[in-house]
């Protein structure tokens, strides 16, 4: 069976075989990939330690899907272009030939450096191709890659470091973002004080700031790859792994404690990526795909890295960001490659729409085919500028819903296939059984129903467990209900049976489509030597989707209030980093709690959206009183 769909009546009829016949369906898809040794058995599950294996006994190397099996046929063929942040800045072009030289190249300098099949490998570095190269590298020799977001601060890669037991971080100099120079390798140092199983750092010359290199542990690449190079032997056969051997480790927040370690496995993650790229972008050979995404998220593993490589696609990475130098530069990206699938997110859109049409003028989109859409819900406002703009109307949207979690798209339109919806991300794909049930577990079945979102059988992408906490995986995701994997998300199903994400109902928010938990923002808060307490919630922000508004309790000594807020911003940007900054502080006396000393955080998000009129029943709290003073100091 082909990985792509071609109508909306196969698709119904895909759908159906695939839920009566599951590892028929799924053996059928594997079968487009390469494997050393195929399975012996297609899945074995329960959801209830929870205990998942997919394709348990096959052997094979997600490097040799992603890039040697294509050598023959595209080895002069774009893999990966990349566009620098400073579009002075020449681009660079690695075809299929050319990645694998230097991913075998590279994978050597990892084993130059003592690492080895199943060790811990920390990514900490700008969007350039040497990270795409530093993940594929682990991968072909089996070490496990565990990315940190170039944004995260150093206590926060510290903490990952410890949680993983990397043994090794690769790194740069430096990293260029919009008019940012941000300082890569002394955050790691700064990290790495923290950090005892490190012997090594890796470090990239990219922006050619001063850095300070710790003798017998820190190295420059270049120099590494040079020692590898007059060692003659520029392949590095990949490693034989297991089915379920991890492929890696990313981390990201949920309603409590600290980010959890999500662990994908290698053939069923592969298999995923590389059927959802194929069947909801409808990739073409040829075809010039621009995913906008950090690989420093899942959206940048599953759709820039292994699901596009794994389809011989030619996929597109940029350093920057949307909005440098001139909030056009997306599409003059577009212009000069001639994309063809454009990937984005709904907070990318919002903001370049706050931009007018000006920086549209003149622009040619006639390239564009399809565009795709990730991270959080989409406003039917941007979806149609989306669709007009971008667009012209002709490209299909295709409203991505997934998690990190999933290690791939769950619930979306096929593009040009599925009848899109504004607003929704339509229908799950073929493999993909959604459920949603009240808060008593109880499944609603029929159309035209609202509840929480979860799966209620296995697909390959999903994660396997958080690392060295396996009783977290089960709490968080398989506990709350029964036999099913909960999302955490709330969702409408209309009356056409097409799924609307209406987002977290849980404590966890979303950012600019950024997965930040609120009891660790308020930690992050508390840590500031002035604070007694903090809640922090969401609320709807235009560009943000929503933003962070953080009530916070000082202690009896003397405050500046504006300085008190930005040493308390200054506290999140250390302990965090940027992306968890509150967008607002208010200064209050008191929470709203109940006698049990629970912080009612429906009254606060409520204040925070603006709706203090309709507060619902306060009388069970503590001191009623404090919630008018809140609603008189809201922002
Ligand atoms: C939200 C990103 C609505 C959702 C791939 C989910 C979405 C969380 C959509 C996962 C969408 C993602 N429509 N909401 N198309 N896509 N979300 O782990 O709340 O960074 O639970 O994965 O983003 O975020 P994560």
């Amino acid at each position: 069976m082909s990985l792509q769909i071609k109508s909306f009546d196969n698709y119904k009829r895909v759908y159906d075989y695939s839920v009566k016949e599951p590892e028929h369906f799924w053996a059928d898809i594997a079968e487009n990939f390469q494997w050393r040794k195929k399975w012996d058995k297609v899945l074995e599950w329960n959801f209830k330690d929870p205990d998942i294996k997919w394709f348990q006994g096959a052997k094979l190397n997600i490097t040799e899907n992603c890039i040697d099996r294509h050598l023959n046929t595209l080895g002069e063929k774009p893999a990966i272009i990349w566009e620098p942040n400073d579009p002075e800045e020449s681009h660079r072009v690695l075809t299929y030939k050319q990645l694998h030289d230097k991913v075998c190249q590279f994978a050597n300098v990892l084993k130059n450096n003592g690492i080895e099949k199943g060790d811990r490998v920390c990514i900490y570095l700008p969007m350039v191709p040497e990270l795409a190269i530093s993940v594929l590298a682990c991968a072909r020799i089996g070490a496990i890659h565990s990315v940190v977001f170039g944004g995260f601060s150093a206590q926060s890669i510290a903490d990952r470091i410890n949680d993983a037991s990397c043994k090794l971080v690769i790194t740069a100099d430096g990293g260029f973002r919009g008019n940012k120079d941000i300082p890569l390798k002394a955050i790691i140092d700064d990290a790495l004080v923290q950090c005892q199983s490190v012997n090594k750092v890796i470090v990239l010359t990219r922006s050619r700031t001063p850095v300070s290199m710790i003798k017998g542990r820190d190295v420059w690449w270049e120099d590494e790859i040079r020692k590898v190079e007059t060692l003659g032997n520029p392949v590095c056969p990949a490693e034989e792994m297991d089915a379920e051997d991890v492929l890696f480790i990313l981390y990201t927040s949920g309603s409590t404690g600290k980010p959890k370690g999500v662990v994908h496995t290698t053939a069923g993650y592969m298999v995923y990526a590389g059927y959802t790229f194929a069947n909801v972008f409808q990739y073409q050979p040829g075809e010039v795909y621009f995913c906008t995404a950090d690989i420093g998220w899942i959206t940048g593993h599953s759709y820039i890295v292994y699901g596009p490589l794994s389809q011989g696609a030619t996929t597109l990475m940029f350093e920057g960001i949307p909005t440098y130098p001139t909030p056009s530069r997306f599409w003059d990206i577009v212009e000069k490659y001639k994309v063809n699938i454009l990937y984005t997110a709904p907070t990318a859109i919002r903001s370049l729409m706050s931009f007018g049409d000006e920086p549209l003028k003149g622009k040619d989109f006639s390239s564009i085919k399809k565009l795709g859409s990730v991270g959080e819900p989409i406003n039917e406002e941007a979806w149609h500028w989306f669709d007009e703009k971008i667009g012209d109307k002709k490209a299909p949207i295709a409203d991505t819903w997934w998690q990190t979690e999933n290690g791939g798209i769950m619930i979306s339109p096929i593009a040009g296939v599925t009848p899109t919806k504004p607003g929704y991300a339509t229908l799950p794909l073929p493999g993909i059984q959604p459920v949603l049930v009240d808060e008593n577990g109880k499944e609603l079945e029929g159309n035209d129903v609202s509840g929480n979102l979860c799966i209620k059988f296995p697909w390959p992408g999903m994660l396997r467990t958080t690392y060295g906490d396996h009783e977290r995986c089960r709490q968080t995701y398989f506990s709350t209900y029964e036999n099913m994997y909960f999302t955490g998300d709330g969702c409408l199903r209309d009356e056409d049976g097409y799924y609307r994400i209406t987002g977290r109902v849980d404590d966890v928010l979303n950012v600019s489509g950024h997965r930040i938990g609120t009891a660790e923002v308020e930690n992050a808060i508390n840590m500031h030597s002035d604070v007694v307490e903090s809640a922090v919630v969401g609320y709807p922000h235009e560009i943000k989707g929503q933003g962070v508004y953080a009530y916070v309790i000082l202690g009896q000594s003397e405050h500046d209030p504006e300085l008190t807020r930005k040493n308390i911003l200054q506290t999140v940007t250390r302990i965090i980093g940027a992306i968890a900054k509150p967008d607002k502080i208010q200064f209050v006396s008191g929470l709203p709690k109940t006698r049990s000393g629970k912080i009612m955080r429906r009254i606060l998000r409520k204040i925070a959206e603006g709706e203090t009129a309709n507060l619902g029943d306060t009388s069970t709290l503590l001191d009623p009183a404090v919630v008018d003073e809140i609603k008189t100091g809201a922002l």
